[in-house]
Parts: structure tokens; C-alpha cells; sequence
């Protein structure tokens, strides 16, 4: 173990003068020294990494467009056990209720997502928070954290409805090859970033700081999420585990917000930090959704290696496909593919649940307004 020399002097960050006021009070965690006699935050010292602003200042904000998705979470709120499993639960247990391939990638679907919905909440903990020096966007992924608990949960709700066996479930990122390869996948970038030496301030710590935002934002919510979505929607669609599906319904519209929040932090980064986003990283980012899509295509063809009704790996692939190159467009990135068709156009339907709340004849509680506080 090696002790800490007090005295050592603070070598300057490589990229520019960190500290206000020359003091060393702006630590990106926000939990150094209280430096007593420095000014007063001001906007035009915040900024996404590297900030010179005191981290644990909220206000003044710079960017509304990170509180509006944090307010828009909070109205979104809602909990898997409000939604009833009783047709699911009939439907599993009845033995001609779904066909071997439709269990078969029911329950990849979910085995995929138990463990996921962990990977991406402890790559928001343990690695993103402590990089991400602004306070609103910090308050985001304190609620997308919590939104991120939530969905676990619904994944033990479900294995505690339909009586699924918890330990196969919950071990398909191990123990399923097409399932740990999107998941070592990504863990490679988060590895990286949970280095207790890692810190941002170097083109090459800071472009590994924004793999590590494409990698989790953009193609594990942002891609694999969803055609994890698609499927269960399908079956949805067709009166098949309505109860799981609903939750599915809650789980894409957070998750949609989750991926416009990933993608608005990286393109305000490039926009601060125009000298990271060179060609040869753009067609870095570019080929690592590339190598995505090439993952789920595989994934889909081991979950459904004969399809069924109005689904199959085809379908899958031609969607991730459709879908990656949308992700190029909002990095301002060409596409990765040739022109491809969205082989189910009734996603886009699936993820307003303002406009279709009755998409599945289920209740849905709004969380628009708090309710009373009762003292008596
Ligand atoms: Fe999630
Ligand atoms: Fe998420």
C-alpha cells in the first residue's frame, strides 16, 4: 500500500486549469475539502467533465434540457407490482398457452433483462457519477439510478408471479453465451472507468469516458433494449402476456428517456470538447455500432431460431439495423448501414403511453400530482 505524501504538489490537469480561483475545491467527486474562500458559482464555469463549478451547487442551471428529463422522470413514476399478472399467470401454467419457441424467448427476454437493468444502474453509480461534474445531470442519474431499481424490481416480480426458476433467470448473462457476449461487451467499458486511478482530463481519459456513454446509452439502452422491447410488445400485441407486456410499456418510456439524456450528454461533451470527436473516433463510435448490431443479430437467432407468429430473427436484425443508423443520426454520425425499413413501425405507437393508454385494456396510474399528506 502505498501512503499518500501530503506534501506532494497537485500537478496541473494536462487540459487546462482546474480550480477556481486557483484552489483545488472543484474535485469532480464533489466530496474534497470545503474551499471557504472561493466565488460564487457561476454558469460559465459549468460544464459536463472537467468542470471548474463546485459540483455540489445546483443552481445556477446550464442545462435545461438535463432538469426537464429529471422532472419528466419523476412524472413518469410507477411500480410493477400495480400491474395485475393474472392472465400471464393463467397463460403460463395453462399448457398449450404459448408455444416452446414463444417460452423459449420469453424467458431469454427476460433473463437478458434481469441482469442488464444491474450492469446499466452500476455503470451509472460506479462509474459515469463520479466523471459527470454537473449537478443537474448528476439529479438525472440519481432518478434514472432509482428508475433503474425499479425495473429490477419488476424482473422479481415477474420471476415471483409465474413461479420461474430465479437462478436460471438471473444467471443467463453467465451462463447463456449469446447473452454474456453483449454483456462483456459492454462491462469492458465500464471496467475501464471503475479503475479507482481512472480520471478524466486527458483526450485519452475523456474519449474513454465517452465510449463508455455510447457503449451503455446507446447501444445497451439504446439499441439492444430494444428489440428486447419489440419482442414482448409483439407478443403483447397479439393478447399474449399482457401483464409483462404493460410493464414493457413503463420500462420503453423510461428508457426512451435514458437514451435522449446519453445522447444529449455526448453531443454537449463534442460540443465543449470539439478536439475529442476526431474522424478516427467517429468511426470508432461508428464501428462499435456496427459490432452491436452484429451481437443482437446473433442473440436473435439463438432466442428465436424458428421465429413465430409475426416475429423472427430477420425481423430482429433488420430492426437493429433500422435502429442503429437512427442512433448515427442523433451522434451526427453517418449511417452504419445501407436504407433499412422498421420492420415494426407500431414501436413508435407502443412508447406514447399518453396517447395509447388503453394500448393493452389495462389500468394505468398516473403519478402527475402527488398526493395530500395526511397528519391525523
Ligand atoms: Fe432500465
Ligand atoms: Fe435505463
Amino acid at each position: 500500500m502505498t501512503l499518500t505524501d501530503w506534501n506532494d504538489p497537485i500537478a496541473p490537469s494536462p487540459r487546462g486549469p482546474r480550480g477556481s480561483a486557483g484552489t483545488l475545491a472543484d474535485d469532480a467527486t464533489g466530496l474534497g475539502e470545503i474551499d471557504r474562500g472561493a466565488a460564487r458559482v457561476s454558469v460559465s464555469d459549468k460544464a459536463m467533465i472537467n468542470a471548474r463549478a463546485d459540483v455540489n451547487q445546483l443552481l445556477p442551471l446550464k442545462y435545461k434540457w438535463a432538469w426537464d428529463k429529471y422532472l419528466s422522470g419523476c412524472n413518469n413514476h410507477w411500480m410493477p407490482t400495480e400491474v395485475s399478472m393474472q392472465a400471464d399467470i393463467a397463460l403460463w401454467k395453462s399448457r398449450d398457452g404459448l408455444t416452446e419457441d414463444e417460452r423459449r424467448a420469453v424467458k431469454r427476454n427476460l433473463g437478458f433483462f434481469a441482469a442488464s437493468e444491474s450492469l446499466v444502474a452500476n455503470n451509472i453509480v460506479l462509474a459515469i457519477y463520479r466523471h459527470l461534474t454537473n449537478p443537474e445531470c448528476r439529479q438525472y442519474l440519481l432518478r434514472q439510478a432509482f428508475e433503474e431499481a425499479v425495473h429490477t424490481h419488476t424482473f422479481q416480480y415477474i420471476v415471483e408471479s409465474l413461479g420461474l426458476d430465479e437462478g436460471e433467470l438471473f444467471n443467463m448473462y453467465r451462463e447463456v453465451p449469446s447473452i454474456t457476449d453483449k454483456a462483456a461487451w459492454a462491462l469492458k467499458y465500464t471496467q475501464h472507468l471503475d479503475d479507482p486511478d481512472f480520471q478524466t482530463g486527458t483526450e485519452e481519459a475523456d474519449r474513454a469516458f465517452l465510449r463508455d456513454l455510447v457503449a451503455f446509452y446507446v447501444v445497451f439502452e439504446g439499441m439492444w433494449f430494444y428489440t428486447g422491447f419489440a419482442q414482448i410488445l409483439s407478443l403483447g400485441r397479439r393478447n399474449k402476456m399482457i401483464g409483462i407486456a404493460e410493464q414493457y410499456q413503463y420500462i420503453l418510456r423510461d428508457e426512451s428517456i435514458h437514451l435522449n439524456f446519453g445522447i444529449d450528454v455526448i453531443n454537449q461533451i463534442k460540443a465543449e470538447n470539439p478536439d475529442l470527436w476526431t474522424k478516427a473516433f467517429q468511426e470508432e463510435v461508428r464501428g462499435m455500432l456496427a459490432d452491436a448490431a452484429e451481437l443482437e443479430a446473433a442473440y436473435g437467432r439463438d432466442t428465436m431460431p424458428r421465429g413465430f407468429l409475426g416475429l423472427n430473427a430477420g425481423h430482429c436484425e433488420e430492426y437493429m439495423r433500422f435502429i442503429a443508423n437512427r442512433r448515427c443520426g442523433q451522434l451526427g454520425l453517418a449511417p452504419v448501414f445501407g436504407p433499412s425499413e422498421n420492420p415494426f413501425p407500431w414501436m413508435s405507437e407502443a412508447m406514447d403511453l399518453r396517447k395509447e393508454k388503453n394500448f393493452f385494456e389495462t389500468r394505468v396510474t398516473e403519478y402527475q400530482t402527488g398526493g395530500a399528506l395526511s397528519w391525523d
